[in-house]
């Protein structure tokens, strides 16, 4: 039986998790959860599940919380809360599903304690990928991503030699605005950004993956989690999503993995690994007549996916200052006080005005974080719209 600390637990990732552990009640169990300010939300869940550990973003949350409850779990808040639902002694798997960068302590405690961690937190990755893999040799425990693309990874490149993969490609759908010309693409609208073709997911997410920056994101997870040079890693637009990954072979052959376009699958993966279980995605239909295609990012009209190589071809704290420019210049653009077209630009302005360094220290990355996100806010107010 795994013993699950979900953080999280209210989010898009959140919430598919809770599904995969109510189909699987006989071998994955809920300990702790962690929510940001969903607290009619964490509420249901706990009486779901009644986790003895509970955390919240605040603390008038975390009182209210308890007084609204039937059971007395500890209920914590804040940045310690977050860290007693990872470091649970109960739980030995953690999800980390988090968004952002506000994920990368938990992550990296949950691997130096040696759990088995299931990281969705790609930015926690993609931030502090060095410390993260330091971590886990440090505990001892295990680190399985739940990306799609890199649980397609994981699947096509588990016990093969590095030096037998020449490349790797993982897929993007290319977003809402695949298809649309670069002066449409300037004047989008939040509405339209977060009309995702494929994937019902958290609106940050949604919005990376309408300027193609989520897909960076995962090109710099792809390098830290496979040890990989960013030539070896590209990026193939499918609009279909159904082919997730595709490793390629020194002889010239390459493997796909495909599987429907649900979440839940690499979820379930991660969380039974090397297990297979039945579901959670219907057997693919290959008798049913259809279409793939396969095409090449245009890096004129997703400018953010050149920036994710910048970065991570720069090493050190370059992709940690692109993270951060990105989380703050889309939560500008979801507030509506900067235009789409402008996400790229303040992430390259603030890539471009900050020194990269070595990593060797959460305290430095995170420091780095602060110092990125101030300078990408000045960029912010001198073009609120
Ligand atoms: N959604 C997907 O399909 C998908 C696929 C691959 C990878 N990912 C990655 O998975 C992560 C989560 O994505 P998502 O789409 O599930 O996001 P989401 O729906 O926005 O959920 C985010 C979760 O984090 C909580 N949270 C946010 N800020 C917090 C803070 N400062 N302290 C504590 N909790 C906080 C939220 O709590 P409240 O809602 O209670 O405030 C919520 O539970 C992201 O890193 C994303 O890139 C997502």
């Amino acid at each position: 039986m795994r013993r699950i600390a979900v953080l999280g637990s209210t989010g898009s990732i959140g919430t598919s998790t809770l599904d995969v552990v109510e189909a699987h009640p006989d071998r994955l169990s809920v300990v702790a959860l962690s929510a940001g300010r969903n607290l009619e939300l964490v509420r249901v869940q706990c009486e779901r599940w009644k986790p003895s550990c509970v955390s919240v973003a605040e603390e008038a949350d975390a009182r209210a919380l308890a007084g609204l409850l039937t059971y007395k779990p500890h209920i914590h808040w804040g940045a310690e809360g977050l860290m007693a639902c990872a470091l649970h002694p109960e739980a030995d798997t953690v999800v980390a599903a988090i968004v952002g960068a506000a994920g990368l302590a938990s992550t990296e405690a949950a691997l130096r304690a040696g759990r088995r961690v299931c990281v969705a937190n790609k930015e926690s990755l993609v931030v502090g990928g060095s410390l993260m893999l330091r971590a886990l040799e440090a505990g001892g425990g295990e680190l399985l991503p739940v990306d799609s693309e890199h649980a397609a990874l994981h699947q096509l490149l588990a016990g093969r030699p590095l030096e037998t993969i020449r490349e790797v490609r993982i897929t993007a759908s290319g977003g809402p605005f695949r298809d649309w010309s670069l002066e449409r693409i300037q004047a989008a609208t939040v509405e339209e950004a977060l009309n995702h073709p494929t994937w019902k997911m958290g609106p940050k997410i949604t919005i990376d993956s309408a300027t193609l920056m989520n897909k960076g994101l995962e090109v710099i997870e792809a390098a830290v989690l496979f040890a990989l040079k960013a030539d070896q890693i590209q990026v193939t637009v499918h609009p279909q999503s159904q082919v997730h990954a595709m490793a390629g072979f020194t002889d010239g052959s390459y493997q796909l993995q495909v599987c429907g376009n649900d979440m839940k699958h690499p979820i379930q993966y991660a969380l039974l690994y090397p297990d297979r279980l039945p579901g959670p995605v219907a057997p693919y239909d290959w008798d049913q007549l259809r279409t793939w295609s396969f095409g090449v990012p245009d890096l004129e009209r997703f400018p953010c996916l050149a920036l994710a190589y910048e970065a991570l071809r720069a090493g050190g704290t370059a992709p940690a200052i692109l993270n951060a420019a990105n989380e703050e210049s889309v939560a500008a653009f979801l507030a509506g006080r900067i235009g789409f077209w402008d996400i790229a630009a303040c992430n390259r302005d603030t890539l471009s005005s900050l020194a990269t360094e070595p990593v060797h220290s959460l305290e430095q990355v995170l420091d780095t974080d602060h110092a990125a996100r101030l300078r990408a806010r000045t960029w912010i107010e001198k073009h609120t719209c």
